[in-house]
């Protein structure tokens, strides 16, 4: 580690290490040089992850292992080590030898004896061992990741990633989305659904490749980036199960883009959470130290709220702008939808968003 590195203290859940908190530092995706920084704004992301690896170590019978494989600073692996009761290890690794000297220095100051640094290319790691629970959280893409973490999650393990190219899976760069995901994508108002359907997409098909299928547990997308949770299932029933649901879309399925034979996806076309384990989650959330407690909390009624929606969403500023019409209170449109029998919700993908499958005539009188 360099001499001059300005490193400082600092604390997330209830664990406390030396970090470097200059982001003038921040250096492109992957950089091999100068130690990566502590980023704040992913504090919600990581408190998921240790509740969740915590659900993970109550419902299990034997040790676990746990990979956080794009690690930085280490702050994600060194909570799950220092904040999880139970047994199971944890692997810390990134291919900069600073942050690597610097992991390594939080795991003697924790006095973490279930912690095990490693320094790495993470594709390399994966072809080396197994883990049930496998964390990328890189600049950008996880995509360079999941051929390989597909190979190495156990039975039953949980692959968990963070995906920052949110531009790209929006729709906005429709060729990169092509050349990364093999997958077109639609800048329109849900645009954010489909590029986390899109990334599912992936996951799904690298599975099917290794006769496995995938159950997504929890997803979401936030300002900047979008982070998934899914259950991997070793055996080729399940793995056609998940398979069923990589579909192409029709593009007049998306409002208010309803151009007749554009194909998106492919993509996820199934459910984008699973209800029974976010109500199981909050338990765990209730009762550890976490900073984003309310967030969190806020996001899972959300996520509960939508998760058994139809695919995509409307927005009430999208329909008044193309009726010309000022918009109703989302509030109003939801309850007045619910009265007619139709399943209607909020999303957190979209402020002035509702999901419902009331056909788009009878949604379009509301704002008439
Ligand atoms: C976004 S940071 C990780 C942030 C961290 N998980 C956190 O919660 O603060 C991505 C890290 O991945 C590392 N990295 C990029 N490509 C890698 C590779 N192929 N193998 C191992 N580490 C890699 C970088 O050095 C960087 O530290």
């Amino acid at each position: 580690m360099q001499e001059n590195t300005p490193l400082e203290r600092i604390t997330e859940g209830f664990t406390t290490i030396w970090a470097n908190v200059n982001k003038s530092q921040i250096r492109g995706p992957g950089a091999k040089g100068n130690l990566p920084f502590y980023n704040n704004s992913m504090e919600l992301n990581r408190d998921i992850s240790v509740a969740l690896c915590q659900w993970m170590v109550q419902n299990s019978n034997r040790k676990l292992s746990f990979l956080d494989g794009l690690a930085a600073t280490g702050i994600r692996g060194l909570r799950l080590a220092n904040e999880i009761k139970g047994d199971f290890s944890v692997y810390i690794n990134d291919w900069n030898s600073e942050s690597y000297s610097l992991i390594k220095r939080n795991i003697l100051e924790l006095k973490l004896e279930k912690c095990i640094a490693l320094n790495s290319n993470l594709n390399k790691v994966l072809s080396n061992e197994r883990y049930d629970y496998i964390d990328i959280d890189p600049f950008g893409s996880p995509v360079y990741f999941i051929d390989s973490a597909m190979r190495s999650i156990n039975n039953n393990g949980i692959i968990a990633c963070t995906a920052t190219d949110t531009a790209t899976l929006c729709g906005r760069h429709q060729k990169v989305c092509f050349r990364r995901y093999t997958a077109h994508s639609l800048n329109t108002i849900p645009m954010k659904e489909i590029g986390l359907r899109i990334i599912l997409g992936v996951i799904c098909r690298t599975a099917g490749i290794y006769e496995k299928g995938i159950i997504p547990l929890l997803t979401y997308a936030s300002d900047h980036y979008f982070r998934i949770y899914v259950k991997v299932i070793n055996g080729a029933k399940k793995s056609d199960q998940s398979m069923n649901n990589l579909k192409l879309i029709d593009s007049e399925k998306i409002f208010p883009f309803n151009i007749k034979g554009k194909a998106i996806g492919p993509m996820w076309n199934c459910k984008l959470q699973d209800k029974r384990f976010i109500q199981e989650l909050r338990e765990i959330v209730l009762n550890k130290k976490l900073g984003k407690r309310t967030e969190i909390w806020k996001l899972f009624d959300f996520l509960e709220d939508e998760a058994n929606g139809p695919m995509f969403f409307f927005s009430t500023d999208g329909i008044s702008s193309i009726l010309k019409r000022s918009p109703p209170k989302i509030f109003d449109v939801i309850e007045h939808l619910k009265k007619n029998g139709y399943f209607a919700s909020r999303t957190h993908f979209n402020p002035m968003g509702f999901k419902t499958d009331a056909p788009q005539d009878e949604i379009e009188k509301l704002f008439k």
